[in-house]
C-alpha cells in the first residue's frame, strides 16, 4: 500500500466523519423511516448535540432555500470521510478555487454537446446489450448495480475522456462499495478488542479499496485514446495543467477531477438506473409504455439528441424514480457564521445535513408520496410543484454539473435496454434501503433477464 493510501486509510470513518457521528440513525433497519419520523416530530429540523459539535438535520423547503440559495455563502462544503475518494475535486471545495475549477469544465456539460456524446453513449449501450444477451441465455441471477455501474463508467470514460474503461469495472465497483458503505465506518477504523478500541489492520478491504482507487486517474490518463478526439474534458484538463496561467490546475487537481467523475458521475447514474429498473419490474405496464415510446420516437434507427428530448414518458419514469430513491439522500455543509434556522441559532462550525429524501416523501408536497406515479412529472404538472420540494440534483450554485448528462444517459439506457430485455427483480420485496453515502439497496438488487424476441 502506498503511504498516501496508508494516510487515507487512517482517516477512514474517523471521529471527524459526519457519517460516523450519525451512524446510530442511519444504521437502523429502516433508516429513512426513522429520519422521517424524527423530522416530523421536530418540525423538519432535528438538532443533535454532541460533546464536540452540533449537527442539524434539515428537511423543509425553506431550509433548502436558506442553506443552498439565500445564505449560501454561510455554508461550506464538508467532505471529511470522503476526501480519499475525491481529494480536492470541484465537488468538495469552495470560493475562488471552486470557481477556477468549475468554470472551464462547464462547456463540456452544456446541453449543446450532448448531441456529440450520444453516439458514444450508444456504443456503451450496444456493448451492454451483448453482455445482457449472454446473461439472459445463461439464465443467471446477477447484481444489477454492478451492471449499471460498469455501464455508467463506460459512458463517462468514452464521452468525457475519449477512453475505453482502462480498469476492471467489477473490481472497482467492489472496492468503492467497501469504502463508501457507511455501516462499515465504525468498524473500519476502530475495532473492539478485549473491551478496548484498536485500529484495524491496513489489510482491511477499505484500505485496499483506496489503494486500488488511487491508481485509476493515471490509468485513465495513460490509456490509449479511443477515437483520437481533440475536444474532450480530459484534454481540456491536461492543457490546463500545462498552462502556467492556470495555477489551480496542477496534476493532483486533474487526478482528483477524474476520481470525482468516476464516483459522483458514475455511482449516482448507476443507482438511478438500478432503482428505476426495480420499479419497472414491479410496474410492467410502465416498462411497456417506455418500449412503445422508443419505437414511436426513433423506430429502429439510432436515437439522436432530438429523439431523447421527445422521450417524455421515459423521462417522467426516471424523475419519479429519483423522487422515490434520490441517490444523494443527504447534502452536507458546515456553517461558517451565525444564522437562524427553524428558530435554532446556528453557530460557525455547526454541521448541516440537508435531506432531499424526506421532502421527496412529504405528503405536504406529494399526494400519496409512497406510490409510483410517473404522471406527476407530466410537463404540464411540473410548474405547479412547490419550489425546493424536489432536489435530486441539489439546488443553487452548487447544483449538479452532470445532472442533465446523467438524465440523457439514463433515458437512453432505459429506452434501448428495455426494448431488448425484460429485467425481473428477484430480491427481497420491497428492497431495504441503506443510508450509505448514497441511497443504496441493502444487499443489492438481484435481477434475472429475459430477452425479448
Ligand atoms: C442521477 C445522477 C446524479 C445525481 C442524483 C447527482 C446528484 C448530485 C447532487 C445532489 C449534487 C450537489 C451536491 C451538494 O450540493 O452537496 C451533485 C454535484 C455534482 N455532480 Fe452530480 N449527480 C448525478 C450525476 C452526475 C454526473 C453524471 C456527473 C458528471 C459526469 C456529475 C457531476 C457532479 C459534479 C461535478 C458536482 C459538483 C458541482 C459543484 O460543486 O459545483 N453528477 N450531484
Amino acid at each position: 500500500m502506498t503511504s498516501e493510501a496508508q494516510a487515507y486509510s487512517q482517516t477512514l470513518g474517523g471521529e471527524q466523519s459526519i457519517w460516523f457521528k450519525i451512524s446510530p440513525f442511519i444504521n437502523a433497519d429502516d433508516p429513512m423511516a426513522v429520519l422521517m419520523r424524527l423530522a416530523g416530530r421536530h418540525g423538519g429540523c432535528i438538532p443533535i448535540s454532541l460533546r464536540s459539535e452540533r449537527i442539524f438535520i434539515l428537511s423543509e423547503v425553506e431550509h433548502f432555500r436558506r442553506v443552498l440559495v439565500d445564505n449560501v455563502d454561510n455554508y461550506e462544503k464538508y467532505f471529511d470521510g470522503l476526501k480519499p475518494i475525491f481529494g480536492q475535486a470541484m465537488i468538495t471545495v469552495d470560493g475562488a478555487l471552486w470557481q477556477k475549477i468549475r468554470q472551464p469544465q462547464q462547456p463540456y456539460f452544456h446541453p449543446a454537446v450532448y448531441a456529440e456524446y450520444i453516439p458514444y453513449l450508444v456504443v456503451s449501450l450496444k456493448k451492454k446489450t451483448d453482455e445482457w444477451s449472454r446473461l439472459a441465455r445463461r439464465g443467471v441471477t446477477f447484481e444489477m448495480l454492478e451492471q449499471t455501474w460498469s455501464l455508467a463508467a463506460d459512458m463517462i470514460c468514452r464521452a468525457l475522456f475519449d477512453r475505453e474503461v482502462p480498469f476492471n469495472p467489477s473490481a472497482v465497483f467492489g472496492a468503492v462499495k467497501a469504502y463508501t458503505n457507511t455501516s462499515n465506518h465504525r468498524s473500519i477504523r476502530l475495532k473492539k478488542v478485549n473491551g478496548g478500541l484498536q485500529e484495524v489492520s491496513e489489510e482491511e478491504p477499505p484500505a485496499r479499496a483506496i489503494s486500488a482507487w488511487l491508481t485509476l486517474p493515471e490509468a485513465v490518463i495513460s490509456a490509449a485514446p479511443w477515437q483520437g478526439r481533440e475536444r474532450t474534458l480530459l484534454n481540456m484538463m491536461l492543457s490546463a495543467e500545462a498552462d502556467a496561467g492556470m495555477p489551480a490546475w496542477d496534476h493532483r487537481q486533474v487526478e482528483d477531477e477524474i476520481k470525482q467523475y468516476l464516483w459522483a458521475g458514475t455511482e449516482t447514474t448507476a443507482l438511478t438506473l438500478g432503482w428505476t429498473l426495480y420499479l419497472l419490474s414491479r410496474h410492467p405496464e410502465a416498462a411497456a409504455r417506455i418500449r412503445r415510446e422508443g419505437w414511436e420516437v426513433y423506430g429502429d434507427r439510432e436515437p439522436t439528441a432530438a429523439d431523447v428530448e421527445r422521450l417524455s414518458y421515459t423521462r417522467s419514469v426516471m424523475l419519479e424514480a429519483l423522487r422515490l430513491y434520490p441517490p444523494a439522500w443527504a447534502l452536507i455543509r458546515t456553517a461558517t457564521g451565525e444564522d437562524v434556522i427553524a428558530g435554532h441559532k446556528i453557530r460557525a462550525g455547526d454541521r448541516i445535513v440537508l435531506c432531499p429524501y424526506v421532502v421527496h416523501h412529504d405528503p405536504k408536497y406529494w399526494d400519496d408520496p409512497e406510490a409510483f406515479q410517473p404522471e406527476r412529472f407530466d410537463p404540464g404538472r411540473v410548474k405547479k410543484r412547490v419550489k425546493y420540494s424536489y432536489l435530486p440534483f441539489g439546488a443553487g450554485k452548487r447544483f449538479c454539473l452532470g445532472g442533465q448528462l446523467s438524465q440523457v444517459e439514463t433515458m437512453l439506457a432505459l429506452s434501448m435496454l428495455l426494448r431488448r430485455f425484460d429485467p425481473e427483480y428477484v430480491g427481497r420485496e420491497p428492497p431495504q434501503v441503506a443510508a450509505s453515502v448514497t441511497l443504496m439497496p441493502k444487499g443489492g438488487l438481484p435481477f434475472r433477464l429475459r430477452e425479448l424476441l
